[in-house]
């Protein structure tokens, strides 16, 4: 099948889903790409469109053992036309649970054809100095091994055959786990060493945080994606002790065996 073009799409608060979408579109070796990038609110007004001489590639982080809510809302509103469709979830050293079956099933839904599937691991979004989990991941290694996917894909590519109703067998349950309510918590902690430059704000993936203001934030709109706390040049931003602080404990107890990437293609 010839290729026109490659659309590698993600929602990334904290990069490892952009680092490993990136890596990937290197190992495809296709001259025309297109990186969309859905992190950020107004992003995601648009809606992504492909047709089926283009390739997608859409790598997405794990929440909860799901797609993020916001990502999933977004990924509802995107248009694909027997669009080849890769299909990558990150997670944070834990479990991707019903996530990547989960992306596969509205790729399905919005008119893609999946090609093949892959689970990454990232530094989790609750990971710190004083609970590190999956420190510094994706590394070398991960990055080498979603390049080499890329190259692989490329090769499926070749002679591929558009099929309705392809389906890469991937881990995971329907119905998909329950998500919690979600109550708001307040969990983040401002030091006074804040310079209220506004960068908080600006990688804000759904604009909880006002410029202003930046010790204040919207816990019901909040999604704890921990973007904030890493970007902030001054180390101004934390987790507070309290039940966040008890799961990233808990993780950083429970998580710490290496976890490697695995990949799927149609049987
Ligand atoms: C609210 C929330 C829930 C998460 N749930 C999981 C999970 O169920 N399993 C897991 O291994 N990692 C989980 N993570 C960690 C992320 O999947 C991981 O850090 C990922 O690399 C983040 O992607 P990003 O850098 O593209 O934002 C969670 C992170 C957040 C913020």
């Amino acid at each position: 099948m010839n290729i026109r073009s490659v659309k590698l799409a993600c929602f990334s608060p904290t990069g490892t889903s952009r680092a490993i979408n990136q890596a990937i579109g290197e190992g495809l070796e296709i001259d025309n790409v297109e990186v969309i990038d859905a992190t950020q609110l107004n992003s995601r007004q648009t809606a992504l469109q492909a047709s089926n001489d283009e390739l997608l590639v859409l790598a997405m982080p794990v929440y909860s053992g799901r797609l993020p809510v916001v990502a999933e809302k977004w990924l509802q509103t995107i248009s694909l036309k027997d669009t080849p469709t890769v299909c990558v979830v990150v997670y944070g050293n834990r479990e991707y649970d019903d996530a990547l079956l989960e992306l596969q099933d509205i790729v399905k839904q919005r008119g893609g054809l999946p090609v093949a599937c892959a689970a990454f691991i990232g530094e989790h979004s609750f990971s710190a100095d004083n609970t590190p989990i999956a420190v510094a991941r994706p590394d070398a290694n991960d990055l080498q091994q979603a390049k080499a996917f890329g190259h692989k894909v490329q090769g499926i590519m070749e002679s591929f055959l558009p099929e309705v109703g392809i389906e890469v067998p991937v881990p995971g349950n329907r119905p998909y786990k329950e998500l919690g309510k979600g109550a708001p918590v307040d969990f983040i902690d401002v030091s006074e060493v804040c310079t209220r430059c506004g960068i908080c704000a600006s990688v804000c993936p759904v604009e909880a945080i006002n410029k202003k203001t930046p010790s204040t934030y919207d816990m019901a709109n909040c999604i704890r994606c921990c973007a904030c706390i890493k970007a902030c040049p001054e180390q101004a931003r934390s987790m507070k002790e309290g039940v966040m602080m008890d799961v990233a404990k808990r993780l950083n107890s429970m998580c710490q065996e290496r976890k490697e990437p695995v990949t799927f293609f149609p049987a």
